[in-house]
């Protein structure tokens, strides 16, 4: 028979395992860096210009940065800080090279969310993390999820758990009760309502005196920022049970919506939510920030099984929020949670498999516009990219047939395309910032 202390025996071999792979994994020279990006890319995959064009911009006026030569000695690399600095000094056919960004409003929010782990959540995240910040916006990802898929792939491994979802949480809670309580005292005339009180535990944190930008970590991508999370985050789920407990009138799904309110509208472009493989505490607070929802789905058909009871239980578990019309402040937050846009992705894709096209095809059917018209397709470089997921983005053509690499990155830029011209869209109907 096993018991709870098996597991605990169990674990503790397994944690010492895991140091070892740790140590190997995270030592310095193994640190995330981004590699420089070639004239051919800067040209014609990022700046969708012609090389000579360029050329001529970089010998004409040579205070522009003029990238690095490498060995090879024909290409110049450019460092991604210095591609933007070309795109905010240079103009082609007379055209800006800046990201458009409709003015007056504040970033959108997309979340990546579906149940089944593997779906293809995080790998979407990071590339159209990734396509975007390429395409000169500014960046920030939530890393929901404990498994912290997303924080490692951006070069985030040491976090610690009050810097993580979690802490802007717990952060909210306290916050929220203190308004709460405020309100109470402040309107006396007699009313008798208890003052909710939270344990030491919470309170002598000091999260109250952290300010939002203490939450935000940079990356590996100078123009992307992250809240990343940990696997120590886990118990999150467990921790927000308590606290809804503590005080049922908190509105737990909104404090991650609170918190980025608190940014600056024009600190980023476009916020990014990867989501844990589960409807919980945490993905409801990714789901109710987010003014745009992204569903991917793997092609095959226990995907569509799961993505139809996640749909399911989404729809339950943001109708069952209204009970929470009139707790908050009027003017704070619409009940019920209105999208500006949703979307299915289809993600590792093979064209050549007729299971795939077939189950395309039924998602079509069923979902309509609703379903993205480019799928993701299946590539071997972004599985085979190691334990943290790498974006063929940052893997370098050099490293293996350009014609693949090629293939594989038109794929995602495809999405990333489609993606944004939805994300705009949906930007124009946000409302003005005050
Ligand atoms: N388009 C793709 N091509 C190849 N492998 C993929 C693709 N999308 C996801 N994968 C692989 O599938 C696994 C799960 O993907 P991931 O994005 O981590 O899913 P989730 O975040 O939904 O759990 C990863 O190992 C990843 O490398
Ligand atoms: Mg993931």
């Amino acid at each position: 028979m096993f018991t709870h202390k098996d597991l605990a025996q169990l674990q503790a071999k397994s944690l010492k395992m895991q140091g070892f792979i740790r140590q190997q994994t995270f030592s310095p020279e193994n640190e995330k860096t981004l590699r420089r990006f070639s004239s051919w890319e800067v040209a014609e995959l990022i700046f969708k210009a012609n090389q000579s064009t360029l050329r001529g911009r970089l010998s004409a006026d040579p205070s522009l940065p003029q990238g690095q030569v490498e060995e090879d000695g024909r290409q110049r690399w450019y460092t991604l800080e210095e591609i933007n600095e070309l795109r905010r000094r240079i103009k082609v056919n007379r055209k800006s090279l800046m990201p458009p960004r409709p003015a007056g409003k504040r970033a959108i929010r997309a979340a990546i969310a579906n149940f089944k782990g593997g779906a293809g959540k995080s790998t979407v995240a990071l590339h159209f993390a990734h396509a975007a910040a390429l395409d000169g916006y500014r960046v920030l990802a939530v890393d929901f999820d404990p498994q912290a898929t997303l924080s490692h792939s951006m070069g985030l491994s040491d976090v610690a758990e009050e810097y993580t979802v979690w802490g802007i949480m717990a952060r909210d809670l306290a916050n929220e009760t203190d308004r709460m309580n405020a309100a109470t005292t402040g309107a006396e005339s007699g009313t008798a309502l208890p003052r909710r009180s939270l344990p030491a535990s919470i309170t002598d944190m000091g999260l109250s005196d952290l300010r939002a930008s203490d939450f935000i970590k940079p990356t590996n991508w100078p123009t992307i920022d992250i809240v990343p999370s940990c696997a120590n985050a886990a118990f999150v789920e467990f921790a927000s049970a308590q606290y809804r407990h503590m005080n049922p009138e908190w509105s737990f799904f909104a404090a991650v919506s609170r918190f980025l309110d608190q940014l600056a509208p024009d600190a980023y472009d476009i916020i990014l939510f990867d989501c844990p493989p589960a409807i919980g505490y945490q993905s409801m607070n990714a789901v109710f920030a987010a003014d745009v929802l992204y569903i991917p789905s793997g092609p095959g058909y226990w995907e569509y099984d799961s993505t139809t009871s996640f749909i399911g239980q989404l729809s339950e578990a943001l109708e069952d929020l209204s009970r929470f019309n009139g707790l908050v402040p009027a003017g704070t937050m619409t009940l019920p949670k209105a999208f500006l846009d949703l979307r299915f992705l289809l993600t590792r894709f093979e064209s050549g498999n007729e299971l795939h096209r077939a189950m395309q095809s039924a998602f079509g059917k069923v979902f309509g516009e609703r379903l993205a018209e480019h799928p993701i397709e299946m590539t071997r470089a972004v599985e085979q990219s190691g334990r943290f997921l790498s974006s063929i983005y940052e893997i370098d053509y050099r490293d293996m047939t350009r014609e693949t690499w090629r293939r594989a990155r038109a794929s995602f830029d495809r999405a990333y395309e489609e993606f944004k011209g939805n994300l705009a869209a949906a930007w124009d109907k946000l409302e003005d910032e005050a």
